[in-house]
């Protein structure tokens, strides 16, 4: 039985309420399993420790990183003393490119005991897949700003789509909704608008297709896209979005099946050539943050995708997914509920009550 290494990285805000609960959790599951993991705790890649160093993180973080088998990591982002953009390209988004975690797997399922904000909508009408990009596309740090601060002025913002980049990315959308029962692929676009990458991208998305003659394909516009998440959400079995298209859709998605309190995320290197993350989608909240009222789920259920993925789909890591997830499913339907779910409920209860139930 070999032994995982995990890095926990809680990060800032309501990161730090959330995660002791996934680890509550995971140390349970794992347990219960017979799954042996060895923690790391990491108080870098957090605005405290730029505040006290400069910096995101120490120089040599990616030698300590790269020895981990996974990252599990709550949310980084401080916008009253630190900028977002630096909290974010010095932590996050450098673990994603330096590890080459290329897929952004994000469900979106409506829940049995969840209200759902959309009008007759029952729980089997909302279960899709999101694969968002994760490694290029819009989120590049290429342009500049000319003749800053005069009525000249001139900001140019460069995206970088790579032939490798989106086929990998395609492929592995469209290996996903192979296996599943609809087989349906929905592509997000913009190639009526965005004249260049996006009539490039659906080309991509074409020619990789043509190996996959079992999985039918939609492209879709992102703003008609985005509109029916909302008006025909069961449409959606696997949808796969550039960078930013993805980032929009993934809380869009998970606010159709209630809050995004929920919604867990996997950034995978599929190649395992490097660790792979596992985060909740949300970010550091600073708005509800101290109160301990933040909903733990979305954390949980981002631990329990690292287990499956640790163990390849298979054994005891798929049987801990299965029973969080169990428990999950269980905690929402009897309670107890946090207040983005209409209930009075702390972090705290939600997670025992979970770990409880494995
Ligand atoms: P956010 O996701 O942090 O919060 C958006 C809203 O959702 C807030 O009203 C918040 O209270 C609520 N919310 C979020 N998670 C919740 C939970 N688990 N339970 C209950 N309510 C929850 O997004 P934001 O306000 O745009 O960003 C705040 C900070 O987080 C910024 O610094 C941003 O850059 C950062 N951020 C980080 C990540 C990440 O680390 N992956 C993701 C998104 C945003
Ligand atoms: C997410 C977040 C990040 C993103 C931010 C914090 C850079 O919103 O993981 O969805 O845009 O990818
Ligand atoms: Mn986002």
């Amino acid at each position: 039985n070999n032994k995982y290494r995990v890095a926990v990285i809680p990060g800032d805000g309501i990161g730090k309420e959330v995660m002791p609960e996934g680890l509550r959790v995971l140390e349970k599951a794992a347990q219960r399993f017979d799954i042996a993991l060895e923690l790391t705790h990491i108080d870098w890649a957090s605005c405290d420790y730029y505040l006290q160093h400069g910096d995101m993180m120490p120089p040599d973080w990616k030698a300590q990183l790269g020895e981990m088998d996974a990252l599990l990591f709550g949310a980084v982002g401080w916008p009253e003393t630190v900028p977002d953009n630096v909290s974010l390209w010095g932590s996050l988004l450098k673990f994603r490119r330096e590890f080459d975690q290329y897929v952004n797997l994000r469900p979106v399922r409506l829940f049995d005991g969840v209200p759902c904000p959309l009008a007759g909508r029952k729980p089997g009408d909302i279960d899709f897949l999101i694969v968002r990009e994760n490694t290029e596309g819009e989120y590049t740090n290429l342009g500049g700003v000319m003749f800053a601060g005069t009525e000249r002025e001139i900001v140019i913002q460069e995206s970088v789509f790579s032939r490798h980049g989106a086929d990998r990315v395609l492929k592995f959308a469209f290996d996903m909704a192979s296996s599943r029962d609809r087989r349906h692929l929905t592509v997000a676009t913009k190639s009526n608008g965005i004249a260049i990458s996006m009539p490039w991208w659906d080309a991509r998305a074409d020619e990789i297709g043509r190996s996959y003659p079992d999985v039918t394909i939609d492209k879709q516009h992102i703003d008609i896209l985005a509109a029916r998440f909302v008006l025909q959400p069961q449409r959606f079995d696997v949808v796969v979005a550039s960078n930013l298209f993805g980032d929009i859709l993934s809380d869009l998605g998970p606010a159709c099946t209630g809050t995004i309190g929920l919604a867990p995320s996997a950034n995978l290197n599929p190649d395992r050539s490097a660790p792979s993350l596992f985060e909740p989608v949300h970010g550091s909240a600073p708005d509800i943050y101290g109160r301990n009222i933040a909903n733990p789920i979305a954390m949980i259920w981002s631990a329990a995708l690292m287990l499956d993925f640790l163990s390849g789909g298979e054994g005891s890591g798929r049987a801990a997914h299965d029973a969080i997830l169990a428990a999950i499913e269980h905690v929402l339907r009897e309670g107890p509920r946090t207040p983005d779910l209409g209930g009075s409920a702390s972090t705290t209860e939600v997670g025992l009550a979970i770990a409880n139930l494995i």
